[in-house]
C-alpha cells in the first residue's frame, strides 16, 4: 500500500548537504513512487521562533520551493506549500498544545541546543515548536514523516501528543499516530571543520557546509579545506568511532554513490586523503552543480514559484480544514 507522507523543511535560507542527503534525497524517492501520496511544507511558521527578516524570509520562501524542484520533486505528483497560508496549522497546534505535557517539551534537547544558556530571552514558539510540528503532520494523516535524525525525538513528542488526543477523547485512531522514515547511516551530516558538530546553516563558517547554490569551485574548494586527520585513510568501519572528520566524509561519498561505508573504505583504504578527496570533490560537483543551476534558474521566475504555491495551498487547505474541524467538535467547540 502507498504511503502519505508528510515533511517540513524551515525557509531560513542556506539550504545545505546535511539537508540535502539527510531529507530531500529521500523526499525525491518517496514522490516519484506513485503510489504514494506526498506533501512538502514550507514552514515559515516554524521560521519566526528565531528572528527574520522580513523581506528576506519572503525570498527564502521562494528558493526553498525553488531547492525542492531543483532536486528534483515534481510539484505535480504532490503538494508543495507554505505552512502561514493554512490557518488550520496554528490552530491546531493550540488545540495541540492543551494536550501535550511541559514534562514532554522540556525533554526536548532541540530546544535546550537552540535556546543556549539564556533559556528565559528564548521565544515560547522556538519552546512550543514540537507542538506545532505535531500538528503539521496529524492534520494530514499522515502516515510516514521523512527527516533527519535530529527531528527523531520531536517525532516521538508527535506520536505521545496524537495518543493522548485519542485517549483523552475517546476518539480511537482518530489521530493517525505517524511512523518516522530516518535514513540510519546517512541521517546526520556533520560540519566540513568539525565532525562533532551536524552541518548547519546558522554555523558561521561558510567552509563548514556545501551549500546547494554553491558553483563547482566553491564545492571543491571547501572539500580541498575540509578538516581530516594526519593518518591514511581508515581500515575499517571500528575505526571511524575516533575518527569523525573521517567518517564525515565517507558517509557523504557512500551516500552520493549509493554504495555502504564498508564498500567506500575498501575503495580508499591505505590511500592518502588528497586522492579521495578529488574523487569526492568530483561526485558532489556533479551531484550539486546542476541543482544550483536549477535553483538560480527557478528564482528568476518568481511568478511560477508562486503559482506553485498558490495551487499548493488550495489542496492543502481542503485536507487540513477537514481534519480541524472534526477536532474542533470533538473538543467541544
Ligand atoms: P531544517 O532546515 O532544520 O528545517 O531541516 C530540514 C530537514 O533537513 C530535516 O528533516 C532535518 O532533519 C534535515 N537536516 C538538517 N540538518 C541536517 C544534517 N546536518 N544532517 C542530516 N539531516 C539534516
Ligand atoms: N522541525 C523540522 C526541522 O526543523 C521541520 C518541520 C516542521 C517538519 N514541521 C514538520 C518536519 C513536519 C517533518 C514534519 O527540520
Amino acid at each position: 500500500m502507498g504511503k502519505k507522507i508528510f515533511s517540513g523543511v524551515q525557509p531560513t535560507g542556506n539550504l545545505h548537504l546535511g539537508n540535502y542527503l539527510g531529507a530531500i534525497k529521500n523526499f525525491v524517492d518517496l514522490n516519484n513512487d506513485n503510489d504514494n501520496e506526498c506533501i512538502f511544507c514550507v514552514v515559515d511558521l516554524h521560521a519566526i521562533t528565531v528572528k527574520q527578516d522580513p523581506k528576506i524570509l519572503k525570498n527564502n520562501i521562494r528558493e526553498t520551493v525553488a531547492t525542492f524542484i531543483a532536486s528534483g520533486i515534481d510539484p505535480k505528483k504532490g503538494i508543495i506549500f507554505n505552512q502561514s497560508s493554512v490557518a488550520a496549522h496554528a490552530e491546531g497546534a493550540w488545540i495541540l498544545s492543551c494536550v501535550a505535557r511541559m514534562g514532554w517539551l522540556n525533554r526536548m534537547t532541540q530546544f535546550k541546543e537552540k535556546a543556549g544558556k539564556d533559556k528565559e530571552k528564548a521565544s515560547i514558539g522556538l519552546y512550543s515548536y514540537p507542538v506545532l510540528m505535531a500538528a503539521d503532520i496529524l492534520l494530514y494523516d499522515a502516515t510516514h514523516v521523512p527527516v533527519g535524525d535530529d527531528q527523531k525525538q520531536h517525532l516521538e513528542l508527535c506520536r505521545d501528543i496524537a495518543q493522548k488526543f485519542n485517549n483523552d477523547f475517546k476518539v480511537d485512531n482518530f489521530l493517525r499516530v505517524p511512523e518516522p522514515l530516518i535514513q540510519n547511516e546517512f541521517s546526520r551530516i556533520m560540519s566540513l571543520k568539525d565532525g562533532s558538530k551536524k552541518m548547519s546553516k546558522s554555523e558561521l563558517s561558510d567552509l563548514s557546509r556545501i551549500n546547494l547554490t554553491d558553483d563547482r569551485d566553491q564545492i571543491i574548494n571547501k572539500i580541498k579545506k575540509a578538516k581530516t586527520d594526519p593518518l591514511p585513510m581508515p581500515q575499517d568501519v571500528k575505526e571511524l568511532n575516533h575518527r569523525l572528520e573521517a567518517k564525515n566524509l565517507l558517509v557523504i561519498y557512500s551516500s552520493l554513490t549509493n554504495s555502504t561505508i564498508e564498500n567506500s573504505i575498501k575503495t580508499f583504504m591505505g590511500k592518502n586523503f588528497s586522492e579521495f578527496k578529488e574523487r569526492l570533490a568530483a561526485e558532489l560537483a556533479d551531484k550539486i552543480e546542476p541543482i544550483s543551476k536549477e535553483i538560480k534558474k527557478l528564482l528568476e521566475d518568481k511568478k511560477y514559484l508562486d503559482e506553485i504555491l498558490l495551487d499548493g495551498v488550495e489542496k492543502a487547505n481542503l485536507i487540513a480544514n477537514k481534519k480541524i474541524e472534526r477536532i474542533k467538535e470533538i473538543v467541544g467547540f
